[in-house]
């Protein structure tokens, strides 16, 4: 399978929805690749990998290393990486150096990046110097603090009317994908028919030309899921019991048994 390319994301534009997963480590990437259309290495890898308190204190650094190794890991998947608060929002330069530092030290094909009409300028001079930029408008969790919370977006008209108008500007300056996130289901669908890019719902909307979730949370192994997570399967519980199973084990001395030991060759 040869890998997906950012163009062939873009022609997926009321076709076939795009399926996207967030990864950070090569072996995740390894086992979601063949069934994801794009890989996402969010900045959540700041509470979901690093026990951060919010997306805020994750690094260039952190991004670059989490994205090496899901480049590595994924064959077929488009690989997308989150630029972290701080690395890109005080000018176009300053997101062009982080984002070519990304593209670099990753090998991944785009960055994504958060923010509307502000940060229009910067997806446009990114883009149109070979770094495709998916945006991420609605609920931006870097915004946390000015924002007041993680709480859905888009619940009066004016919000709504703000958030349309920012995913407008990214797309106009080019951006080839954006991530709408947490906002009211019909303002995910106005979206969706006002840009020409492919809209990617994370709590939006069924109507988006694709969905991404936080793997973690659809597996049922992070702790707190918000409600717009569906989760797939319990391996929290799962691992909680294989690990009970082996604590028990150790303690009763079954454990290694005789498949687990050596013994000269008869
Ligand atoms: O960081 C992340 O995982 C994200 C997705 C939730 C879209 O930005
Ligand atoms: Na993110």
């Amino acid at each position: 399978m040869k890998r997906l390319t950012v163009p062939a994301i873009q022609a997926r534009k009321g076709s076939e929805p795009i399926v996207m997963l967030t990864a950070y480590t090569a072996r995740m990437a390894q086992l979601l690749d063949p069934q994801c259309d794009m890989l996402l290495v969010g900045d959540s890898l700041g509470q979901v990998i690093y026990g951060l308190p919010s997306t805020l204190a994750v690094t260039l650094d952190m991004m670059c290393a989490h994205g090496a190794a899901v480049v590595r890991g994924s064959y077929h998947a488009v690989v997308v990486i989150d630029m972290p608060f701080g690395s890109y929002e005080a000018s176009p330069e300053q997101a062009f150096a982080s984002a070519a530092r990304i593209m670099a030290e990753t090998g991944a094909a785009a960055v994504k990046l958060e923010g509307g009409a502000a940060m229009a300028p910067t997806v446009a001079f990114l883009s149109q110097r070979g770094i495709p930029v998916c945006g991420h408008v609605g609920l931006t969790p870097q915004a946390v603090n000015a924002l007041g919370g993680y709480g859905a977006r888009g619940r009066s008209d004016a919000e709504a009317a703000k958030i349309l108008s920012d995913a407008k500007a990214i797309a106009e300056a080019g951006a080839f994908a954006m991530v709408v996130e947490g906002v009211m289901e019909s303002l995910a669908k106005e979206i969706v028919a006002a840009v020409p890019c492919p809209v990617i719902g994370i709590g939006a909307s069924a109507d988006c030309d694709g969905q991404v979730l936080v793997t973690e949370d659809m597996l049922g192994l992070f702790e707190r899921t918000p409600r717009f997570v569906k989760t797939y399967d319990d391996i929290a519980g799962r691992i909680s019991a294989a690990v009970g199973a082996y604590a028990d084990e150790v303690r009763a001395r079954s454990f290694p048994g005789d498949a687990q030991v050596y013994r000269p060759k008869a």
